[in-house]
């Protein structure tokens, strides 16, 4: 794979040193999912015009949080003053919105994009830039993912970002609604913005 070589734009550090960061707080296959995502964010982003350093750096972080314990989540929601109503959920939204905050704190790492895009990266949002959507796509299409339409997500990642958004997001509420799970709203807010036809 290409790597990215860092000029510090949105990391104090190497990317060496970001991975050892990363690779410390998640087991090793998560540490694969994530380079997966990088890899995939990176390719993405030269398709679209996109700077390579801060799509790497996004990637690299998206899931930084993910296994964080519940208490932790709880502590960081009220240390920074989240919306309370975040403590009614679980692990599959907070380490995007609160794990966001836990990239910021440990890691250093300021730029409001790519906090933005680790937030969005769960269930999207009504508006979301390229970075955002870099993500979001990129961690459903990473080479290690692997579910019955991949390979055309996959090719439509590639082909038009856009419309793989569109794929993803009601592929991912088709998922929930099929399993009886819990739908976050802002799901139901991107997908009304996304899928549905105006
Ligand atoms: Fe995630
Ligand atoms: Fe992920």
């Amino acid at each position: 794979m290409k790597e990215v070589e860092y000029q510090e734009h949105f990391f104090p550090g190497t990317r060496q040193e970001l991975l050892n960061k990363v690779k410390q707080s998640v087991k090793e296959k998560r540490y694969q999912h994530i380079l997966g995502v990088e890899q995939t964010a990176v390719k993405l982003a030269e398709i679209n015009q996109f700077d390579l350093e801060k799509a790497s750096v996004a990637g690299l972080v998206h899931d930084y949080a993910k296994e964080r314990t519940a208490a932790e989540f709880k502590v960081a929601i009220k240390q920074h003053q989240l919306d309370p109503d975040l403590l009614n959920w679980g692990n599959f939204i907070w380490h995007g919105v609160v794990g966001a905050e836990i990239i910021r704190d440990e890691l250093r790492i300021t730029d409001e994009e790519i906090l933005n895009a680790v937030r969005r990266h769960t269930v999207g949002a009504v508006e979301m830039t390229t970075l955002d959507k870099l993500i979001y796509v990129a961690d459903f299409v990473e080479p290690s993912r692997d579910f019955p339409d991949v390979e055309f997500a996959r090719s439509l990642a590639y082909a038009d970002l856009d419309q793989a958004v569109r794929f993803e997001t009601k592929h991912t509420l088709q998922y929930l609604l099929n399993a009886n799970q819990t739908v976050y709203p802002r799901a139901i807010d991107t997908y009304n913005q996304w899928v549905v036809k105006k």
